[in-house]
């Protein structure tokens, strides 16, 4: 027997004769049931079972006790499949109020309503009880086959009803699972594109840094060389000239000395090669040489940095606050006239980097803020703090701001909106790097007109395997 069955049928009626009627019409005497385990063992090979009653049978003598044993079966987890109810009960309910009583506590109960005569009409029955597709009519006098065909059909319906609400429970219960793990899968699948995106976005950022990389190194390398010797070059012109001027001077007071014809004609040439001028000129022709073979030294060793391919700087731990100072004192010249500098620290750790990058990086963006403000003075605030295992480092000005469309080229290498010789376009692609590699991050907010905010966030301590 499967555990869904239930042989339980509740008879309920005031008359005590009835009672018997049920109990021999559906509990009869053994032989019957015996026979019929014996059909079923023959026919499907189980063990004959010791004799069991066709069906249960309670008795209830009233509607209210009907429904005390409704409501115990129910607590026990026993519930009655089927009830037997007469229509007419002389003392308290009657048979169509104990039914509406019994639906409201097992609305899954089949109810057989039995009567010989009826205070309703049947239309007026099935409309009050509103459940024809649970109620039977057996009229009395009524057939012993008949009550017995009733209760077998009865409770199989009540199983199957009950088969097929489990079913349908189990079913709702696989679709809510299975639309959870759907919805599961889409947000991971969207996490998944998210991340994506963003990595393709940093790949392209770090492709196109390697690969202007590559050629910067390139180009530094081959630049070097000929830097090298050119300002050698210049450095023992600027002697071997300091050695010739003395030189000049003693023939220019020896030539006066010898007065006549021969001063005059040595006075005609000098001033015809325009010595004096040339005398004056030639220093200051190799002063801005060298001056400018040293800018281009700078800009080659801002390649070479940018490249990566400087491999001289150690790793250690540094204090950030005392590169911040030394910092600001380089450029305390470019600051003085354009804005006011605000301080907002808090205590730093030391942290484990490459400090001479790291004071690049905040050159760079003290620079920059002081380059984007208009003609009227402005405030930089740097401001500093830890947050977890990161420190971070704020540099916000009170500048023209960036316009939406220019807000991602700015960390391209070579990009620049200032005029030339103002801006090689390398600061914040240079930046950009230095802070990547020290496994950190860079973030911008700005608002055209209000100003520019630049964030910069480093870990406290590195965990790269080679530097
Ligand atoms: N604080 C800032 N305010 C406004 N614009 C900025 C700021 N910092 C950077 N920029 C923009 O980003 C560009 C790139 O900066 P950078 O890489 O330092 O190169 P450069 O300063 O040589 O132009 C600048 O030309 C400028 O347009
Ligand atoms: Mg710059």
């Amino acid at each position: 027997m499967s555990e869904l069955s239930n042989r339980r049928i509740l008879l309920i009626d005031d008359m005590p004769s009835i009672h018997e009627d049920f109990r021999k019409i559906l509990m009869p005497a053994t032989p019957q049931s015996v026979e019929l385990d014996e059909m079923e063992a023959a026919l499907f090979g189980t063990q004959a079972r010791p004799e069991r009653p066709l069906f249960e049978l309670d008795s209830a003598y009233g509607g209210e006790e009907g429904l005390g044993k409704l409501i115990q079966a129910l607590q026990e987890q026993r519930p009655y499949a089927l009830a037997f109810v007469d229509m007419r009960m002389p003392d308290g309910w009657d048979g169509a109020k104990t039914i509406e009583h019994l639906w409201q506590h097992d609305p899954q109960l089949q109810v057989v309503v039995c009567t010989a005569y009826s205070d309703y009409s049947w239309d007026e029955l099935l409309d009050r009880l509103q459940a024809h597709d649970r109620l039977l009519i057996l009229k009395k006098p009524f057939d012993n086959i008949e009550v017995q065909q009733m209760a077998n059909t009865l409770l199989t319906k009540w199983q199957m009803t009950e088969r097929a609400s489990l079913q349908m429970h189990h079913l709702e219960h696989l679709v809510d699972q299975r639309t959870a793990q759907f919805k599961q899968a889409s947000q991971d699948l969207q996490r998944e594109i998210d991340e994506r995106k963003q990595l393709e976005g940093q790949l392209v950022q770090s492709e196109k840094l390697a690969s202007l990389g590559q050629l910067a190194a390139g180009v530094a390398h081959e630049i070097n060389n000929p830097i090298g010797f050119i300002s050698s070059n210049l450095g023992t012109l600027d002697g071997y000239f300091n050695q010739l001027r003395p030189l000049f001077d003693a023939y220019h007071s020896i030539g006066q000395s010898l007065g006549g014809e021969s001063a005059a004609r040595l006075q005609q040439q000098r001033e015809a090669a325009e010595l004096d001028f040339l005398l004056e000129d030639i220093p200051l022709l190799i002063r801005e040489s060298k001056e400018g073979i040293g800018r281009v030294g700078q800009i080659v060793k801002d390649l070479k940095d940018f490249s990566r391919v400087d491999t001289q700087q150690q790793w250690q731990w540094a204090n950030l606050q005392q590169g911040i100072e030394s910092t600001l004192n380089i450029v305390a010249s470019e600051l003085k006239y354009k804005a006011d500098l605000v301080k907002d620290y808090q205590p730093l750790p030391d942290i484990e980097c490459l400090p001479s990058q790291i004071n690049q990086v905040i050159m760079n963006l003290v620079v920059n803020a002081a380059q984007a403000m208009g003609p009227e003075r402005g405030t930089i605030t740097l401001r500093t703090g830890v947050e977890g295992d990161n420190v971070w480092i704020e540099v916000a000005d009170t500048g023209s701001g960036i316009p939406a469309d220019t807000l991602q080229k700015i960390f391209d290498p070579f990009f620049t909106t200032k005029p030339v010789g103002q801006g090689t376009g390398l600061g914040l692609s240079l930046s950009y790097g230095i802070v990547k590699k020290h496994g950190g991050d860079i973030q911008v907010r700005s608002e055209l007109g209000v100003g520019t905010t630049f964030r910069v966030e480093l870990p406290i301590r590195q965990n790269r395997l080679a530097v």
